[in-house]
């Protein structure tokens, strides 16, 4: 007689039933899943977002946590009935699926260039109560203007300040010309400043990681001072990441924190460390893929069906494997991972089902449909990542 070698109690056509009607609370287990599955841990999520809102509360300022992170609406939703004043997007088309969902504040962190950007961003602000766009160049300012007067709309607009290398206007007299000559269109409104330093964000040690945050920080804040000398309200400066909420959110002249990664936790962040130590664990990995191991070629090793197409690659760890020390996880293939089980701390089988923890969040949730939302055993709801893939 058949084992089905450690799987599921129940048959397939009604776990099938269930992941189509989404009924599943109290009716679904983690075992019921089809593998590789996207899962994340209720308990933990939601202590990652309390902690923070907390955090954010404490200090005196508002959290809009970024979507890129989750690209998830009903995530989106936790983080606003935790207290939270938005969301972010990095691109239009997450902005775009957070407005179906009826999220109606989120600001886009990367500028709106080109024709069909700019159209598809006045729709958008027509369709959304609080919609805010950053732009770093004079013409793309008088593009949007142009395109909120053709459409009777007002846009809210926000300077992008280069503090990181990447997009956005210098800080100091460039950024108070562009500020100038935004005051001057009169379909655009500037809510203040969007000053993001990605590049201290992984910093190693608290003490390294706040000098680099804080030197980035510091032409910000003083554009902020600049823009208010010259009558220019900047009442408004957002920034932060995970790693640098708790340096960037003591700053005078920081108002609002936009940290992604925090609600899920990844091993890229695990090791940057805190003011504690070495390791950073002021939140929770609530992220896991769930693995099955569906070949034993020998006792040594484990082959898992969580292969390259299941995690972000970016970065040098490897997924580690929950609950079980000693195993070490390469890629072997699109499909594949092969689990090098010779020091386990327990035994892993053929049928095992494995939970791993993920190397980079953000890139590995937009691999997938859908996420199951755990708690224990339990599969209590099955969200869609909404804005996967909405990368345009
Ligand atoms: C503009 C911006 N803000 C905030 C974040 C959030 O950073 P993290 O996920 O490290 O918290 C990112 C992430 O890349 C970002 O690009």
């Amino acid at each position: 007689m058949a084992s089905f070698l450690h799987t599921t109690t129940r048959p397939w056509a009604e776990v099938e039933q269930m992941l189509a009607s989404g009924d599943v609370r109290g009716k679904l287990a983690k075992d019921d899943l089809p593998t590789p599955a996207l899962c994340v841990d209720l308990d933990a999520l939601t202590a990652n977002i309390g902690k923070m809102a907390n955090y954010a509360q404490r200090n005196g300022r508002a959290l809009r946590p970024h979507g890129k992170s989750h690209k998830c609406s009903e995530i989106a939703r936790l983080t606003l009935a935790a207290g939270a004043a938005g969301a972010c997007s990095a691109k239009l088309g997450e902005a775009e699926a957070f407005a179906a969902a009826g999220i109606e504040s989120v600001l886009v962190t990367t500028p709106m260039v080109g024709r069909h950007r700019v159209e598809r961003a006045v729709r958008l602000a027509g369709r959304m109560a609080d919609l805010i766009l950053v732009v770093d160049h004079a013409e793309n300012a008088d593009d949007l203007n142009a395109a909120a007067a053709a459409a009777g709309v007002q846009l809210t607009v926000a300077l992008d300040l280069n503090v990181t290398n990447r997009t956005g206007v210098a800080p100091g007299p460039d950024a108070v010309a562009l500020a100038e000559h935004i005051t001057r269109l009169p379909h655009l409104k500037l809510k203040g400043i969007q000053a993001y330093a990605g590049h201290a964000s992984h910093v190693i040690g608290f003490a390294e990681r706040t000098a680099s945050s804080q030197a980035a920080m510091a032409p910000a804040i003083a554009t902020r001072r600049a823009l208010e000398a010259k009558g220019i309200p900047c009442p408004w400066l957002s920034g932060a990441s995970t790693g640098t909420y708790n340096i960037d959110g003591e700053m005078d002249g920081v108002t609002e924190l936009q940290p992604g990664s925090y609600l899920f936790m990844d091993l890229d962040y695990a090791g940057i460390g805190s003011p504690n130590g070495e390791r950073f664990d002021d939140f929770a990995h609530s992220l896991t893929v769930l693995s099955t191991v569906y070949s034993m070629p020998g006792r040594e090793q484990a082959i898992l069906d969580a292969g390259l197409k299941s995690f972000a690659t970016d970065t040098p760890f490897a997924p580690q494997v929950r609950g079980i020390d000693g195993c070490r996880y390469t890629f072997a293939g699109d499909e594949h991972a092969r689990l090098d089980v010779r020091q386990a701390s327990s035994p892993v089988q053929l049928g095992d089902r494995l939970e791993l923890v993920i190397p980079h969040c953000d890139p590995t949730v937009n691999l997938y449909d859908r996420i199951f939302a755990t708690r224990g055993e339990q599969v209590e709801a099955v969200w869609r990542i909404d804005a996967r893939g909405m990368s345009a």
